[in-house]
């Protein structure tokens, strides 16, 4: 049906046209939720050089939630939002005391902990423990946006209702993380904000707004 060959185009897509980033060699919960927080305000290709330093000084769990604070912060330097930082050792701290050291697998959980959202939440669960939560950042909801031309603005906190709606009856139940992750390649690498490169892309043609040529007219955003 539609919805399995659109989750075998994304995939394959993925497969063949993946970033390469340090941390999608792990499913390591510990490494994956490190990774998530530093890309939340920064490209990915700026963070691989943090992220592999990071590894190296706090390689798990217990090394960071001993972590000298100023040893931590000055890691941190030139990511900005130095609360991110601070929120992670705090996590770490909850983790060791809350879940005797060991990273929680529920949803509910994860998202207990300092510092993580539904966006965050929902990237560690379905890339460590292949949950079907879609993670829902800028990428996807202007993907999102374009695929169904969904007219609700991205920028009111309920339209994300509507958009984590539609992407779980999409989202592939035997390699969630990759779908989300395919998504949020998808999004960066062919499904740009201006010009987006519909020619080249691997779900052109279960794509409303390019049947419509109204790719430009999404996602739809009021206030900046
Ligand atoms: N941006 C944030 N997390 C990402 C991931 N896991 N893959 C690609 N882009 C991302």
């Amino acid at each position: 049906n539609k919805i399995s060959s659109f989750q075998k185009d994304i995939l394959n897509w993925y497969d063949k046209n993946k970033k390469a980033l340090p941390w999608r060699e792990t499913k390591n919960p510990y490494m994956i939720w490190i990774s998530e927080i530093m890309s939340q305000q920064t490209q990915v290709e700026t963070v691989m050089p943090y992220y592999s330093r990071f590894i190296a000084k706090y390689p798990n769990l217990k090394a960071l939630a001993e972590a000298n604070d100023e040893e931590l912060l000055k890691l941190w330097e030139g990511l900005g939002y130095y609360s991110r930082a601070r929120n992670l050792k705090i996590a770490a701290g909850q983790i060791v005391s809350t879940f005797d050291s060991i990273f929680p697998n529920q949803l509910s959980d994860i998202l207990s902990l300092k510092g993580i959202g539904p966006y965050t939440a929902a990237a560690i669960s379905s890339i460590s423990f292949n949950l079907a939560e879609p993670a829902i950042d800028g990428n996807l909801l202007r993907v999102t946006s374009r695929l169904f031309e969904l007219d609700d603005d991205i920028s009111k906190a309920s339209s994300r209702k509507i958009f984590d709606e539609k992407l779980r009856l999409l989202i592939s139940q035997h390699r969630p993380g990759d779908f989300n992750q395919a998504l949020m390649d998808l999004g960066s690498m062919i499904c740009s904000p201006k010009a987006p490169l519909c020619e080249e892309c691997p779900i052109q043609k279960y794509c409303d707004a390019y049947q419509h040529q109204t790719q430009e007219n999404f996602p739809v955003k009021t206030k900046k």
